[in-house]
């Protein structure tokens, strides 16, 4: 007998149901975000005022879905999945707190800085210094917390899912860090301290590795932990999730080139990024089909258990999207995909049927979890998965078709050696496709509005069944 069955753990839950109840709100927020600036590409008219054009939304969209929205989601799951693994309480209850307001502090500072147009310009790292030196203190005291639960715990054993967010801790601080590196000018202004081909490399290195391990290993974290639980069935190979865990982080720092083919970069920079792209392919398939057959012998249950259905289909985008990456890093391809809405497409495919999918189903077995309760409704949780699902593949087939259309369009010449078509010829042609995904996106955020309306009823409802209980019986 280990010793979490000897003595019931009490955990520090608290913390943990308002990082999952802000990440549901966010997960409306930034999907509302993604439908509006989808729709000011179909519709130009939208963008009436500076403050909502397509320039500025277009950054607050994501830093709402990958920080906000994913951030919360990292940090509900992290303190949730160390507490149970180690079968410990939080090292500090009170710095969960810090980084729960700190968090909420960065989220609102973004919303302000951001439609004022005040940004450092590099992508998915905007947000002016001051901010920038917030996020590291936060994350710092994220990372020092998750870190020192793991040291105190109670079990011999370190399970995965921890190994996966450790790894996310550390190389996410270093990342920011360097790639934040900069000069101040006043509170809004800086300069980086990189130039040139430098600049763009350090940028991509860290654009690369904030998808490598941001939104893949500390999300991969997730799936190992809620999978099996969800499919009450053990991972199905745990050496293979080791192997997993080690290939990944010692594979993804090497390819951010890959995002700067064609480039002044040295030519074999994009060609090692490609080849280690690859060779990517190899352990993140091995990741999801390690998923995958988790559930084998226990298939039967995703006919009516529609939470599993959101972490097994994650697991098919997640193979989906490892596969189309590598091929997008080739030279020839990158050729025709990059600047066109195929990075988009795959983009989305990831972020959508990947993130967002394996975050929704980790958030509805926490609730049930967290609350000591049944979800209030699991038709509704059926109808989301297939809004999200339904949501996902018309975005990611738009996207597909609009870019590989642009990409042609662009490079296709007549008989004398001119362009066959103007840039403009370009943007009319994308008109449906936009259309489209904004629709696609559409039914997707509809999802999310029927997440948030059933959670809030399932607390509601588990909040009543308390009261009852602690009112005594009337006569
Ligand atoms: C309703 C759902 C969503 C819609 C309609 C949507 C729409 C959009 C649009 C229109 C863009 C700009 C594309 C362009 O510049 O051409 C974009 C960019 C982006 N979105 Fe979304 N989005 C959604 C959900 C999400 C989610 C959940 C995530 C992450 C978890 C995400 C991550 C991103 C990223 C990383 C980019 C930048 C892509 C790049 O620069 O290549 N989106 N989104
Ligand atoms: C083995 C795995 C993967 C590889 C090798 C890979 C490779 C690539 C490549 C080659 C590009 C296009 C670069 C360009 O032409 O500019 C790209 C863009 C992108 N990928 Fe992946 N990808 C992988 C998995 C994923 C996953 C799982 C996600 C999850 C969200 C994701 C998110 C993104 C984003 C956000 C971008 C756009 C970056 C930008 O331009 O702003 N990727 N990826």
């Amino acid at each position: 007998m280990n010793a979490a069955q000897a003595t019931p753990v009490k955990y520090d839950m608290e913390v943990v149901r308002w990082f999952s109840i802000a990440a549901v709100i966010y997960l409306v927020v930034g999907t509302l975000l993604g439908v509006w600036i989808a729709a000011e590409l179909a519709w130009p008219s939208l963008n009436f005022i500076p403050e909502i054009a397509f320039g500025r939304l277009r950054p607050l969209h994501t830093n709402a879905v990958i920080f906000a929205f994913g951030g919360c989601t990292l940090m509900a799951t992290g303190y949730y999945m160390v507490q149970r693994t180690g079968a410990t309480r939080l090292w500090s209850n009170g710095l969960a707190w810090f980084t729960f307001w700190g968090w909420n502090l960065v989220i609102v500072l973004a919303v302000i800085t951001l439609p004022l147009g005040i940004t450092q310009g590099k992508e998915y790292a905007e947000l002016e210094w001051p901010i920038d030196i917030l996020i590291a203190i936060v994350w710092l005291a994220f990372g020092l917390n998750h870190i020192m639960t793991v040291a105190i715990r109670k079990t011999s054993h370190i399970y995965v899912s921890n190994w996966f967010i450790m790894s996310m801790i550390v190389m996410i601080t270093y990342l920011h860090v360097v790639n934040s590196l900069a000069i101040p000018v006043s509170l809004a202004t800086s300069y980086s301290i990189y130039s040139g081909v430098q600049d763009a490399m350090v940028q991509w290195w860290w654009g690369h590795n904030a998808v490598g391990f941001y939104l893949t290993a500390g999300f991969l974290g997730i799936m190992y932990y809620f999978v099996p639980k969800q499919a009450g069935r053990p991972i199905f190979s745990y050496r293979l999730s080791v192997l997993h865990f080690w290939a990944l982080t010692f594979g993804y720092v090497w390819l951010g080139s890959h995002h700067l083919q064609y480039t002044a970069l040295p030519d074999w920079t994009g060609s090692l990024g490609a080849a280690v792209s690859l060779a990517m392919i190899i352990p993140s398939w091995g990741g999801a089909i390690n998923g995958m057959m988790t559930l084998s012998g226990a298939w039967d249950r995703l006919r009516t258990d529609y939470i599993l259905r959101f972490l097994v289909v994650a697991l098919a985008f997640y193979a989906m999207s490892t596969f189309e990456g590598p091929v997008m890093s080739l030279k020839t391809v990158n050729a025709l995909s990059h600047y066109t809405d195929w990075t988009i497409g795959h983009v989305h495919s990831g972020a959508l049927g990947w993130v967002a999918m394996v975050a929704i189903g980790a958030l509805y077995h926490m609730v049930k979890k967290l609350w000591n309760t049944e979800m209030y409704s699991d038709s509704l949780v059926n109808v989301h998965f297939w809004l999200s699902t339904i949501g996902t593949v018309v975005y990611i087939v738009a996207m597909w078709v609009s870019g590989i259309m642009q990409g042609l369009m662009w490079r296709d010449y007549d008989e004398y050696g001119t362009l066959t078509y103007t840039f403009v010829e370009s943007v009319f042609a994308m008109h449906p496709y936009y259309a489209m995904r904004a629709i696609g996106g559409l039914i997707f955020h509809l999802g999310t509005l029927v997440m948030l309306y059933n959670v809030v009823m399932t607390v509601r409802q588990a909040s009543a069944a308390r009261g009852a209980a602690a009112v005594p019986a009337q006569a």
